[in-house]
């Protein structure tokens, strides 16, 4: 996720830029960039590292003068930070810059296809073709030469495109990514997100996808998919400047809650050509992976659940034994590893001590460290023997939301490519395995659009001093993750089980009234569930069931949330959604600070 802006009017640009940059740091800050168009010619400026180098490169906007100009704030999806990968990225004849926001998902084939076509890449970035792209269709009308691009392009773009035969002008692109047009007197923006020119203008439009946007200092046109004038509605934003930086979420982790289904996708798409997985690893070939005496997934916290739900998803997919530890445990243990050990380090942030220590420990004694990460450049991301990394965008809120979401795709992906490898899947079981992972984004958006039973439910659990939470096979994964999204933010101690362990002890625990988050799987292992249900009932619990749609529960359960029925495989990735409302809205109702917990930090950088 990154941070476009554009201005054109009566004012210098460069300053008006670099503080709607500021306030879309939050999208992404690895790197940045401005480009203005100034006496018919382009001028650019950008930086690796946070937002203050370009500022202080360009004396706070003194520099580079000119009253029509694009920015960006990064968040690296393909390339890592550099100033050469940052944006904008200008056309070899130097007369078109583009900012994007965004992922082209058939980069590979449109870069190879410009490169026979005489064109040189100077980055390792995907938006670089949309610059090579346009100036390839460009022969005086920009609308033409978009729309020419845009039926080449596969994937998520907001644009801000400057055109040197096009003085005083900024023209917009909008598609699966966010953009808000404002107006003001004499003067146009463009930005990701509000924040950026609440300053300046409240009156805003959002164009739809598809649709083509021309600013100059005294009109804005819109265009539609076909070529036709479009006239917008214009509305005022009613925010105040930090709910504007939400998004208009009261907090960030509602935000990134919501902005699940787009992490999800962004993480399988661009990696999944029909029903084989495709990921950009190179290090796991045919012979390593078939002498893999041993995988090992090693993380922390919320990370790790995603590795205990690893287990169960590549022992069943590839076949391999596969063992999930917390790196603060195995840096310190003696893990057998040898050279045809797989060691899975994964990582939000990619600089948790404890994890870096373990992947060092790895690579010592010879295993081939693959690593799932969110931040590029990050310093696991740059150990590792590989990396597939998840297109989350940055993770505001301490509580990892959308990245665990991102984290377990990628897992879904990476299995998906080891069992063809393998052979351990036939064809008919890839192809629905791949389809349902396709389906997955919108079935999240479904979930996360019901809040009402969960907010029901919170008001139920608020005062409670313990809550349980129990799951069989991946749902005890998801209970993992529920119990301690609750415990980190509404500070209500819970304990997650598997469900069949309560019997050995846990149970004596139950009286009247303890609530018990009941995950249900479905197939085999749902009456086992029910009857683990009807045990804790028995002795007074209150119980939340999470049941897929065709489960029937009766009176077992208080409350019963439903979960879209898909792969029995990819179930947790939905079942984890309402825990994470529900321990949201927990939150809320006990008055904590849900965005930045007590004693917590978003990474544990020391031990
Ligand atoms: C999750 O909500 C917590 N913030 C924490 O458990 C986190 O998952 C853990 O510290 C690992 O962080 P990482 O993914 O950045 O390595």
């Amino acid at each position: 996720m990154c941070g476009i802006v554009g201005y054109t009017g009566y004012r210098q640009c460069t300053p008006i830029l670099l503080e709607g940059l500021k306030s879309l740091e939050y999208r992404g800050y690895d790197s940045s960039g401005i480009a203005v168009l100034e006496n018919d010619s382009l001028h650019v400026e950008k930086a690796e590292g946070r937002l203050a180098v370009l500022a202080d490169r360009l004396q706070e906007g003194v520099l580079l003068p000119g009253k029509t100009g694009i920015g960006h704030t990064r968040w690296a999806t393909h390339g890592k930070p550099s100033d050469e990968n940052a944006h904008p990225h200008v056309s070899e004849n130097g007369k078109i810059a583009v900012v994007h926001n965004g992922i082209i998902e058939n980069y590979r084939k449109l870069k190879e296809e410009l490169i026979g076509k005489g064109y040189h890449f100077v980055s390792d970035t995907d938006t670089e073709i949309f610059a090579h792209l346009l100036d390839y269709y460009f022969r005086g009308n920009i609308l033409e030469a978009i729309y020419k691009m845009m039926r080449k392009v596969n994937g998520a773009y907001a644009l801000g495109i400057l055109c040197d035969e096009m003085p005083g002008t900024v023209i917009a692109v909008k598609k699966d990514s966010p953009l808000v047009v404002g107006l003001g007197k004499d003067e146009n923006f463009i930005a990701s997100d509000v924040p950026a020119i609440l300053k300046h203008t409240r009156t805003v439009f959002y164009p739809e996808d598809g649709e083509i946007v021309i600013l100059r200092p005294d009109s804005v046109e819109v265009y539609g998919k076909d070529g036709e004038r479009i006239e917008k509605e214009v509305e005022a934003v009613a925010w105040d400047a930090s709910a504007a930086e939400k998004g208009g979420y009261p907090h960030f982790m509602m935000k990134e809650m919501m902005e699940q289904p787009r992490a999800m996708a962004d993480t399988i798409l661009p990696r999944l050509a029909g029903s084989v997985a495709q990921p950009e690893i190179s290090g796991l070939s045919e012979a390593f992976l078939r002498n893999v005496d041993k995988i090992y997934i090693v993380a922390c916290g919320s990370a790790y659940h995603v590795g205990v739900a690893a287990k169960y998803i590549l022992e069943e997919m590839t076949g391999k034994n596969v063992e999930p530890d917390l790196a603060s445990e195995f840096r310190y243990r003696v893990p057998i590893l040898t050279e045809h050990s797989l060691v899975i380090i994964i990582s939000q942030s990619g600089e948790t001590a404890d994890s870096i220590a373990a992947m060092r420990e790895a690579k010592r004694r010879g295993a081939h460290v693959l690593s799932i990460v969110n931040v590029l450049g990050s310093t696991i991301a740059k150990e590792s023997d590989d990396v597939l990394y998840t297109w989350a965008g940055p993770e505001i809120a301490v509580a990892t939301t959308k990245a665990y979401s991102a984290q377990l795709c990628a897992v879904y992906v990476l299995a998906l490519y080891i069992a063809e490898i393998l052979g351990t899947i036939n064809l008919e079981e890839a192809e629905r395995f791949a389809a349902a992972l396709r389906a997955l984004p919108e079935k999240a958006e479904e979930l996360l659009s019901e809040h009402s039973k969960i907010q029901y439910a919170a008001s139920r659990l608020s005062s409670s001093h313990n809550i349980f939470f129990i799951g069989r096979n991946l749902e005890f994964a998801a209970a993992m993750e529920g119990s301690l999204k609750l415990k980190e933010i509404s500070y209500i101690h819970s304990e997650a089980y598997a469900a069949g362990e309560l019997k050995h002890g846990t149970i004596s625990l139950i009286e009247e009234g303890t609530p018990v988050v009941a995950l249900m799987t479905s197939g085999a292992l749902t009456d086992k569930m029910r009857s683990n249900i009807r045990e804790v009932k028995a002795r007074g619990a209150f119980v939340l069931a999470l049941a897929d749609v065709d489960v029937e529960i009766g009176e077992e359960a208080d409350v019963v949330l439903r979960i879209p029925k898909t792969h029995h495989l990819l179930r947790t990735s939905l079942a984890v959604l309402p825990l994470q409302l529900l321990a949201y809205y927990v939150a809320l109702v006990r008055g904590c600070d849900i965005d930045k917990p007590r004693n917590l930090a978003k990474s544990v950088t020391v031990e």
